[in-house]
């Protein structure tokens, strides 16, 4: 593998965003967040030997391609099927997009791959779809070959096993989404097996942030739980310590847009995010995340209008959504929104020359299956594409 090392990740003066605190601030390192609690020996992604937390999953991005030495004139080849904030770091960095081709299984089509790589390429994003994770030998070898890097993007999985080994470690880096796993209102994580991850120094975000982020957090957990002690309680009396005019920033991610915002890059999540996920019952919520996706897609795959991608779980794999294919995609998804059901499509990026990518943009709804959700969740879901399909 021949990409090159990670250079010093200060925060540049020529970017340097509006309003990271100063350097005196206290740094991630400093604030400790040692990963130890239930995270260690879980052969998640929060055990990949160097990682950093990050405010988000797109941030964890940038600071892989910072990481790579990435600027203008270098292309990045992106599969044609992603997530809109996929490419934000990408313009960040000043480099371009290559949109490669998938096959209808979720695969990275080496074929098309061997067309998109340029001289100028020097890396690739492989998305484990849905949390299910793609293979992964045949892409490192076309990438040292090639002498670019891999960068595993594990925004939907922490967990499961690739034909090359554990999600995550097979990468030169990898990125991961810790919003869509824990009860957390930002966070991110870059990881690596190989590279040390020293240079890179995240600033702590102040004070105001750190309040809203713990309590949108506890809101976020008590609006899945209610009673007297309830954090819900909790949060509604800590909101209302804060005056609403008071407005605090908060990465995009955070409010669930697919922006890019570079002043969030270099900053640390909020310590309640470190704190939560230290503490958190992995092992338990991958195997309610197990349960929920082998539910559904039972009670979908009953469901004629309905087409599923995948019915059964690899192994060890901890899902993030069920993937559900359906005629007129994009209405049946405005019509279970407006019920409540959060699924989520990708059929705002553009999807290149792919026409697998274009069909699934159009068709493919993805439907949640988070440890959190209740039985009555499940039916309410269920229920819902009864009635809309
Ligand atoms: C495949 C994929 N990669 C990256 C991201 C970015 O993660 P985050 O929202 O934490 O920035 C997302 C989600 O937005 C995603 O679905």
């Amino acid at each position: 593998m021949t990409a090159p090392n990670a250079p010093h990740l200060r925060p540049a003066s020529t970017r340097s965003p509006r309003r990271i605190p100063s350097q005196s601030a206290l740094r991630l390192r400093h604030l400790t967040y040692p990963l130890r609690g239930r995270t260690r020996g879980t052969d998640s992604l929060l055990d990949v030997r160097h990682r950093v937390l990050t405010s988000s999953g797109r941030a964890a991005l940038a600071i892989a391609f910072k990481a790579l030495g990435l600027g203008p004139n270098d292309r990045v080849l992106v599969p044609a099927y992603h997530c809109p904030a996929v490419t934000g770091p990408v313009a960040w960095i000043g480099a371009s997009v290559d949109l490669y081709r998938v096959t209808p299984d979720f695969e990275a089509d080496l074929a098309d791959l061997a067309k998109k790589v340029t001289r100028d390429t020097k890396a690739l994003v492989l998305i484990h779809y849905f949390g299910l994770p793609r293979r992964t030998r045949q892409v490192r070898e076309f990438c040292d070959a090639a002498g670019i890097a891999l960068i595993e993007d594990c925004a939907h999985t922490l967990h499961g096993s690739s034909d090359a080994g554990r999600v995550g470690t097979v990468g030169d880096f990898a990125i991961a989404s810790l919003t869509k796993f824990f009860t957390v209102f930002d966070g991110g994580l870059l990881a690596s097996a190989s590279r040390p991850l020293d240079a890179v120094h995240l600033v702590a975000p102040p004070l105001g942030y750190q309040l809203k982020a713990a309590y949108r957090a506890i809101d976020r957990e008590g609006s899945q739980r209610e009673g007297i002690m309830s954090p819900a309680r909790f949060a509604r009396a800590a909101r209302s310590l804060f005056p609403p005019r008071l407005s605090i920033e908060s990465p995009a991610a955070a409010d669930g847009g697919s922006d890019f915002d570079a002043e969030w890059v270099l900053r640390a999540p909020a310590a309640f995010t470190g704190w939560t996920i230290q503490w958190t019952d992995l092992l338990t919520a991958g195997d309610a995340r197990r349960i929920g996706f082998q539910r559904l897609a039972e009670a979908l795959g009953a469901n004629r209008k309905l087409t599923l991608p995948f019915r059964e779980l690899p192994g060890d794999a901890w899902p993030y959504v069920l993937p559900v294919l359906v005629e007129r995609g994009h209405e049946v998804a405005q019509q279970l929104r407006a019920r409540g059901i959060p699924v989520f499509q990708w059929d705002r990026s553009p999807t290149g020359d792919c026409e697998v990518a274009a069909r699934y943009a159009k068709s493919l709804l993805q439907v949640p299956c988070h440890q959190g959700l209740s039985h009555a969740d499940f039916d309410a879901i269920v229920a819902g594409f009864a009635a809309t399909t």
